[in-house]
C-alpha cells in the first residue's frame, strides 16, 4: 500500500462541484490526476472551472504561470473505470446514493491495483458498508472534503470498521499534503459536521415552510445573530438541495429519530429540480427564471 509521499497518481470519479475541486487540489500538489465522470459535459465544465479557479489564484499572486500550466497538464479526463487501473488512490465523488456508490466500489475493487486506497467523499453514507462491497475493506476510507474544496480548509476522515492504521496515516498525511487540516470521525451517519449542520439546515426549511419568516430574514438572522459567514438556506443552495436531502434521509434512517425527517419544502424543491446554485435555482435564484413553487 502506498504511503502519502508515494501517492503519485490519483483517480477522481465524479467531476461535479466536489470532484472538480478535489482534482484541482491533487494536481496542484503534484499528482497525476485521472478525472472520470459518466457525463462528458461534466468533464468539460470541470476542466473550465479548474482552469478559471487556478487563474484566479495566479492573478492573486498565489500561483506562478508555470505552476498553473503544470497543474492543468497533470489532469487527464478519462472515460472508463479501467483507465484508473494505475491509481494509487481513488477518490469517489459521485451522486450521494448508496447503491450507485457500492456498484462503483465493486468495479474499482476489481480493476485497481491491490495496493490502491479507495476513498469516498460521501457526506453521510456508511464507509463500512461501502467497504464491505469490496475485497479490501481495510483499504477503504472516507475522505470528506468541504465545498469548495480548494478554499475550505478541512478534510473529515472517516474510518470504516476495518480501515487500518496504515491507511488512515497515509490518507491523513496526504490530506495535509493538500494543505488541509484533518479531523477524524467514527463511521456513524452524517459523521461529525453534517450530523450537526444538516438538522440546522432542515430547521431553517421548517421555519420557511411554516411561515416563521422570509428566507432573507432567516439567513440574516443566522448570519448576524450567530456570526455564520452565510445563512443556512444560502448554504443549502451552495451544497446542493439534493445532497442535503440525501444526507437527511441517511440521518433519519440511520439514527431513527424524527427530528431528522426532511422538511416537505426541501423535498418539494428537489422534486421540482430546484437543486441550488449548481442549477441556477434553489431557495434563491441565481440568474435564472423562478419556478412556480412558492416558499
Ligand atoms: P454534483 O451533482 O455536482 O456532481 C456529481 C457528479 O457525479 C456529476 O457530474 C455526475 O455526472 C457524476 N456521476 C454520477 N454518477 C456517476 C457514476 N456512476 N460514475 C461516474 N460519474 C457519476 O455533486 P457534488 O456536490 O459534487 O457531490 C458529489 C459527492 O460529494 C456526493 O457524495 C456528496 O454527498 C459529496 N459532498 C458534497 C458536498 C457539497 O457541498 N456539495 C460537500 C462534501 C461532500
Amino acid at each position: 500500500m502506498a504511503t502519502a509521499s508515494e501517492i503519485a497518481a490519483v483517480g477522481v470519479i465524479g467531476a461535479g462541484q466536489m470532484g472538480s475541486g478535489i482534482a484541482q487540489l491533487a494536481a496542484a500538489a503534484g499528482c497525476a490526476v485521472l478525472l472520470l465522470d459518466a457525463d462528458p459535459t461534466a468533464l468539460s465544465r470541470a476542466v473550465a472551472s479548474i482552469s478559471a479557479s487556478l487563474l484566479r489564484l495566479a492573478a492573486k499572486g498565489q500561483l506562478s504561470q508555470a505552476a498553473y500550466e503544470d497543474s492543468i497538464k497533470r489532469i487527464r479526463c478519462v472515460s472508463t473505470v479501467q483507465d484508473l487501473r494505475d491509481a494509487d488512490l481513488v477518490i469517489e465523488a459521485i451522486v450521494e446514493n448508496e447503491d450507485v456508490k457500492k456498484k462503483l466500489f465493486v468495479e474499482l475493487d476489481k480493476i485497481t491495483k491491490s495496493s490502491a486506497i479507495l476513498a469516498s467523499n460521501t457526506s453521510s453514507i456508511s464507509i463500512t458498508r461501502l467497504a464491505s462491497s469490496t475485497k479490501r475493506p481495510s483499504q477503504v476510507i472516507g475522505m470528506h472534503f468541504f465545498n469548495p474544496p480548494p478554499i475550505m480548509k478541512l478534510i473529515e476522515i472517516i474510518r470504516g470498521a476495518d480501515t487500518t492504521d496504515e491507511v488512515f496515516a497515509a490518507v491523513k498525511s496526504f490530506s495535509e499534503r493538500l494543505g488541509k487540516s484533518v479531523i477524524c470521525s467514527q463511521d456513524y451517519p452524517g459523521f461529525i459536521v453534517n450530523r450537526i449542520l444538516m438538522p440546522m439546515i432542515n430547521e431553517a426549511f421548517w421555519a420557511l415552510y411554516t411561515g416563521v419568516a422570509t428566507k432573507e430574514h432567516i439567513d440574516t438572522g443566522m448570519k448576524l445573530g450567530t456570526n455564520h459567514p452565510m445563512g443556512p438556506l444560502q448554504l443549502a443552495d451552495f451544497i446542493g438541495l439534493d445532497v442535503c436531502l440525501s444526507v437527511l434521509r441517511v440521518l433519519h434512517s440511520g439514527l431513527g429519530d424524527n427530528k431528522y425527517s426532511p422538511c416537505p419544502l426541501l423535498v418539494q424543491y428537489v422534486d421540482a429540480g430546484r437543486l441550488g446554485k449548481k442549477r441556477g435555482l434553489g431557495v434563491y435564484s441565481y440568474g435564472q427564471k423562478s419556478s412556480s413553487v412558492k416558499p
